[in-house]
């Protein structure tokens, strides 16, 4: 939210504007919506989560489409106008672990990131790091994911699909929205802003198809049966 405020002196006929930036950590809502990184910027990243999918997995369709890329937007090297990738992840429970959805994974892929070449970090320094990252996933946060991304104190949340959405297409939930634990841990010392539904017209095809056979796959997929593979793999 942007406020113009003008107080204009008669006597001087001379206006003293003053523009009051009301951050988020002055008000309730952890929900500012940042007006300031375009749509483009953010289609682009949400794409680029969509795509860590055929860097991590083996599938650019895999049954866990659950990607993530987290970025860093006070950074905008020349090669890089839409802000500096920090690292990637993407879901990764076929491993045996369950707790690594594609937020998770990302998340301790930077922390380990941050600490090697060419970031160098103390473990500390790494910690506070998260304050000034945005982190985009294809799909919005479960509860574990979203606490997560509370606990590290990201600037920014960004997902395409909905959680309505996903539950609507067959996938499980726990049934506590991202936007609930943002509401609800805004006694901790960091803020999150939470941007929903970017792009989702492109991230929704990676989560139609699991649960409905006549869905089509993805782009750069084909259907055999009732999964879908990657075009190249046949
Ligand atoms: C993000 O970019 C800013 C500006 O270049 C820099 O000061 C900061 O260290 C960067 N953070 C990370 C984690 O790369
Ligand atoms: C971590 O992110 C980097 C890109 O920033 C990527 O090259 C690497 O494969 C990722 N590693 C894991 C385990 O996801
Ligand atoms: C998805 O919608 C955005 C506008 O919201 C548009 O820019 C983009 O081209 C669309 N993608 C496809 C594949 O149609």
């Amino acid at each position: 939210m942007h406020f113009q405020h003008c107080i204009t002196s008669a006597i001087l006929l001379a206006a003293s504007c003053s523009s009051l930036t009301f951050a988020e950590e002055n008000h309730q809502s952890p929900f500012i919506e940042p007006s300031e990184i375009s749509f483009e910027t953010r289609a682009f990243w949400i794409r680029h989560a969509n795509d860590a999918l055929r860097y991590l997995t083996p599938s650019p369709c895999p049954f866990e489409a659950f990607g993530t890329v987290i970025v860093n937007h006070s950074s905008t090297p020349p090669d890089s106008p839409h802000g500096a990738m920090v690292c990637i992840g993407a879901n990764a429970i076929v491993t045996g672990n369950p707790t690594l959805h594609g937020e998770i994974a990302a998340i301790n892929n930077c922390s380990a990131v941050l600490q090697s070449d060419p970031y160098h970090l103390s473990a500390q320094e790494a910690l506070a790091a998260f304050a000034d990252l945005s982190l985009y996933t294809n799909a919005e946060p479960c509860a574990m994911c979203a606490t997560a991304i509370r606990w590290a104190g990201f600037k920014e949340l960004i997902y395409g699909t909905g959680e309505e959405r996903l539950e609507s297409l067959g996938w499980q939930t726990v049934g506590i929205r991202s936007r609930e634990v943002l509401e609800r841990s805004r006694d901790l010392s960091s803020r999150t802003r939470s941007v929903g539904s970017v792009l989702s017209n492109e991230t929704d095809p990676y989560f139609a198809w699991q649960f409905n056979p006549m869905a089509p796959c993805p782009q750069g997929c084909l259907r055999e049966g009732h999964v879908c593979f990657g075009q190249e793999t046949g």
